[in-house]
């Protein structure tokens, strides 16, 4: 939670969209640090399920900002009155202090009411009969003409109901009504939506977590951010949006040249135009880019001592639908037999826990202080617990959100701040994993295992059906 306001604070009601219910809460708290606008949470509420956070912040000035940055953020409203019933809303509006509420209720402004439910639908006439109550009971308030198009101010009776899947609950949980603020940035999924991006890849990241990893990262204007797998630069993207340069490592020489095999379904060959540039041309972020490599993330030597980040933002490889490689040492490489013949240096199995590992020694190394590091973890959910998590003496986790793929598969995006230099911890030592989830069976082994399980279950099913 952020830090405590001291001056007078508004109240405010933020209402999240329906999606990635686990990264709601983390992004906003991320955004809020990082605009450092002293802000208090009322977290209880989402952990119930609903999606409305209240969050008393200094001003509207505040708040609007952390609008400019949300992507799971809505809609933000001022909050003027909750409840358990409409009635008791309208009690509480009508003992609103007189200054509070005129610059938006005299004759000369015009509104509308907007009712809406969650959890359960009601009719247009019982939303009707809802706006009535509002307006017959809180005459003293409500004075301006309704204009239900371009209102000057648009106000929100807000009901929550608890999610049963059994009975349809009859009275809400909560009822709130606000004053209609801002909206948070969704339009952006539209925007970079991958279904019209220049170069995609197999695994390229979709623009929504894109955007949540960027504001997890606390990406700013002129920060310096690397993706060490960069596939398709979903990442750079995000982040150039944010105003950072950008630059990335791959080991796939043909993806990176547009030699790859095409990853849309009905295209034959690449264009050789698909690169991470083109994708940041497209979106106007070209002088953002500053380049993308062919290398292998688990050498990392190339990087001069002292270079420094603001943020590591990746998406690693889990061996699924890409393999995860890595260059074999030179001196255990095979000699060539033909003494002066082409080079091609050999690869190997890049082992997850190695991965993370090295990424960790990287993202300690090469980060600056209070610098961020956002990556994927993918876990097989019937064996994950916290020490799966990989551990750095420099690094501490922020966040740790889960993005459920099915009963037994997930990932979770894990956010870290780096905290000291690696000379000032007493005992220098690297990366490690207190139980290495994969160290049995890799995750694409524990990936089909439980696939083939699904699909011998449901053939099951649908044999006990026939
Ligand atoms: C999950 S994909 C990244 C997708 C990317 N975020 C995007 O939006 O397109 C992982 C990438 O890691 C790359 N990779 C695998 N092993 C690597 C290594 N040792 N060093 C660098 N990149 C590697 C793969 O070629 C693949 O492009």
């Amino acid at each position: 939670m952020a830090a405590r306001i001291t001056c007078a604070p508004k109240r405010y009601l933020l209402q999240f969209a329906h999606e990635h219910l686990d990264f709601r809460l983390q992004e906003v708290k991320s955004v809020i640090s990082m605009l450092g606008c002293g802000a208090l949470l009322k977290e209880k509420e989402v952990d119930n399920g609903s999606p409305f956070l209240e969050i008393e912040l200094p001003s509207e000035k505040e708040a609007k900002a952390v609008m400019q940055r949300t992507v799971l953020g809505k809609r933000l409203y001022e909050l003027w009155a909750e409840g358990t019933t409409v009635s008791e809303v309208v009690s509480k509006l009508q003992k609103l202090p007189d200054g509070f509420i005129k610059p938006y209720t005299d004759e000369n402004s015009s509104f509308r009411i907007v009712v809406e439910t969650f959890n359960k639908k009601i009719s247009s006439a019982d939303k009707v009969r809802r706006i009535e109550q509002l307006l017959t009971e809180s005459t003293c308030i409500l004075k301006g003409k309704i204009n239900l198009s371009v209102p000057d101010n648009s106000f929100h009776l807000l009901e929550f109901y608890k999610f049963d899947s059994i009975t349809s609950p009859n009275e809400p949980q909560k009822v709130y009504f606000g004053r209609w603020v801002s909206d948070g940035q969704r339009d952006w999924i539209r925007e970079y939506h991958l279904q019209n991006r220049h170069f995609i890849a197999n695994t390229s990241m979709d623009a929504c977590l894109s955007m949540v990893m960027a504001n997890l990262a606390q990406v700013k204007e002129n920060d310096f951010v690397i993706d060490p797998f960069v596939g398709s630069g979903s990442l750079l993207v995000s982040s150039a949006h944010f105003g950072a340069y950008v630059i990335g490592t791959d080991i796939d020489y043909l993806l990176l040249h547009a030699k790859a095999r095409p990853s849309r379904a009905k295209q034959k060959t690449r264009s050789e135009d698909e690169s991470v540039q083109s994708n940041l041309r497209q979106y106007g972020l070209e002088n953002k880019y500053i380049d993308v490599l062919v290398a292998d993330a688990s050498l990392q030597k190339m990087w001069r001592d002292g270079w420094k980040f603001d943020a590591i933002i990746t998406d690693p490889p889990y061996g699924i639908r890409e393999s995860a490689s890595k260059i074999v040492r030179r001196d255990l490489q095979e000699e060539a037999e033909d003494y002066g013949a082409a080079h091609y240096p050999q690869k190997t199995n890049y082992q997850l826990g190695d991965i993370f590992k090295d990424l960790l020694n990287f993202a300690a190394k090469f980060l600056c202080i209070g610098g961020r590091l956002v990556y994927w973890l993918p876990i097989y959910r019937p064996d994950y617990c916290e020490s799966n998590i990989p551990q750095h003496p420099c690094l501490e986790v922020r966040f740790n959100c889960e993005q459920p793929l099915s009963t037994t598969i997930s990932r979770r995006l894990i956010t870290m701040v780096k905290v000291c230099e690696h000379q000032e911890v007493s005992e220098p030592q690297g990366a490690s994993i207190e139980v290495d989830h994969y160290e049995m069976l890799t995750f694409r082994q524990k990936y089909f295992k439980a696939t083939s399980a699904a699909v011998n279950n449901s053939l099951q099913v649908k044999v006990q059906k026939t």
